[in-house]
């Protein structure tokens, strides 16, 4: 099991626990805490993140359609060098302890 330890948008501290394979926006959105609208298609922006500075080179880069989702996004809500959409990372193993605080909500 790989822990993830989230700050949500009211500033709450979680701590979730998901299966190495899945995607990062399930185990967020299953304990409620972003929507997750479009299923994990990089179009709704609603599972944005701000992943810790000290996990993001860890994530790998974001893709093409989750850049141009970021880039939509900027006009609504602040986007940061470690912004991610979380439905675009895939968790391993060596994600056990990934920090993250979650993105204001659209
Ligand atoms: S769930 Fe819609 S962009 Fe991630």
């Amino acid at each position: 099991m790989i822990n993830i330890h989230v700050t949500d948008a009211d500033g709450a501290k979680k701590e979730l626990t998901a299966i190495s394979g899945s995607q990062l926006m399930n185990t967020i959105r299953d304990a409620g805490i972003v929507e997750g609208t479009c299923g994990g298609m990089a179009s709704c922006g609603t599972c944005h993140v701000y992943i810790d500075e000290n996990w993001y080179a860890l994530t790998g880069e974001r893709t093409e359609d989750e850049g141009y989702m970021l880039e939509s996004l900027e006009e609504l809500v602040e986007i940061k060098a470690t912004s991610r959409l979380c439905c675009q990372i895939i968790l391993r193993e060596d994600h056990d302890g990934l920090s993250l605080t979650v993105g204001p909500q659209i």
